[in-house]
């Protein structure tokens, strides 16, 4: 089995790379290819991974390569982790929408909307030449925004389907706070990408969400920023992602007064390089943990098994709604759980959605849906129409203020400018 990582000389690699080596029996891995143009990031992260696999016992080979030809040939799946523009163009996200009084975030609002236009033609160009070399592997991709992404990988046919850590992150949380494996719990997780609401936590076949939220309610609301009360009254959890919308003018103001994720993110990055750079260190260090993404090594490598059909199963994933949220369109891409194995990704049934929350995920599809449009075919005023329909925008004057901004600050990323 030959895997392929675009975007391999990010800090996160090893993560990745630790996970192939715990997860031999769910996924025999014979090579895995780094793929980045940064060379000094591949000879770094590309060595460090070495050295993790070897103190693990595994087997498999590890390479790198600046160009994506020579990684894709007889390849199974192929992992997209990109960043076009690097932590500068994120910093950037998250900062110029703060002058219009919106949220800055590298996927929710106006910066998540710079990120899908530098993001989505890169990512189309890859999956073309995937297509080319190798029409049967899979394309997993947790490039952000992630359901734009996936949904312009699906609108191209690509055999893709895309995937964020939210859910298997709950699902390790309730599990230990139930006492279960992680394995034995299975989340009623609906929505989009970024914009989930857990429903339900069952574990055989009974709903224990009620129980989570009697004994830990405070430990939640204090993860996820927003008041106990909430969630004990509407009986759910929100992904910490609708915190930019149930308390959009609180994070402006907070974002205001600090510095901005991406500068701290920047910060570890430097120290997690030169601790990759010490020959003696074998095993991925703890300040990797203060990345976002937690256990998603686990969530790639399980959903890539299932893809591979070495161990099917069920993931929460982003895929084609096609009829699942009745309300939506089919092509809208939804982060639900599938049933996944080698012949795919399909939806489990799912409980009408609420309106409290079918209302907010209508208004972001239509945004996702203009945003694809935006990305594909460029112009300001796709870029405008995008920001109008996003709930968090809505008023003309401000998609006109965070249009100018938005263009001014992507010259050199956006070709069609
Ligand atoms: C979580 C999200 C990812 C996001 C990450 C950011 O993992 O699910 O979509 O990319 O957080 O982490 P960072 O350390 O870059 O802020
Ligand atoms: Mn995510
Ligand atoms: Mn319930």
């Amino acid at each position: 089995m030959r895997i392929a990582v675009v975007g391999g000389g990010s800090t996160y690699t090893p993560e990745l790379v630790d996970g192939v080596g715990r997860m031999r029996d769910v996924l025999p891995v014979d090579e895995l290819v780094l793929v980045d143009p940064d060379e000094h990031r591949l000879e770094l992260v590309g060595g460090f991974g070495r050295r993790i696999l070897a103190e693990l016992g595994h087997p498999a080979t590890l390479t790198t390569t600046t160009s994506l030809e020579p990684a894709l040939d007889g390849v199974d799946a192929v992992l997209l982790q990109l960043r076009v523009g690097g932590q500068a163009a994120r910093a950037q996200d998250e900062t110029w929408p703060l002058e219009c009084g919106c949220v800055g975030q590298e996927t929710t609002g106006a910066g998540g909307l710079a990120k899908a236009l530098r993001t989505v033609p890169v990512v189309l160009d890859i999956a073309e030449r995937v297509r080319a070399a190798a029409p049967e592997a899979w394309i997993v991709d947790f490039t952000n925004p992630v359901g734009i992404v996936t949904r312009a990988l699906l609108a191209e046919g690509h055999q893709a389907v895309g995937l964020c850590n939210v859910a298997i992150g709950f699902q390790r949380r309730f599990a230990a706070m139930l006492g279960v494996g992680p394995d034995e719990v299975e989340l009623d997780h609906v929505g989009l990408n970024h914009l989930t609401w857990e429903r339900a936590a069952r574990v055989d076949g009974v709903d224990r969400l009620p129980e989570v939220l009697a004994d830990h309610v405070a430990e939640l609301a204090d993860d996820i920023e927003l008041p106990a009360s909430l969630m004990t009254s509407l009986g759910v959890v929100p992904s910490y992602y609708l915190r930019y919308y149930y308390a959009h003018d609180e994070v402006v103001r907070e974002l205001l007064a600090s510095p901005s994720r991406a500068e701290r993110v920047a910060q570890i990055e430097r120290e997690l390089l030169a601790m990759y750079a010490d020959t003696s260190l074998v095993t991925k260090p703890a300040l990797l943990g203060e990345r976002g993404g937690a256990y998603y090594s686990e969530a790639a490598l399980q959903l890539t098994a299932s893809l591979l059909g070495t161990r099917p199963g069920r993931h929460v994933v982003n895929l084609r709604n096609d009829g699942t949220l009745p309300f939506l369109p089919d092509d809208a891409v939804i982060e639900v759980p599938a049933d996944v194995d080698h012949d795919g990704v399909r939806a489990v049934d799912l409980a009408p959605l609420e309106p409290l929350y079918a209302g907010l995920v209508a208004a972001v599809t239509g945004y996702e849906h203009l945003a694809l449009d935006a990305a594909v075919h460029g112009g300001r005023q796709r870029v405008f129409e995008a920001l109008l329909a996003h709930p968090l925008v809505g008023q003309v004057e401000l998609a006109e203020g965070l249009t100018d901004r938005l263009l001014a600050h992507n010259r050199e990323h956006l070709p069609w400018l």
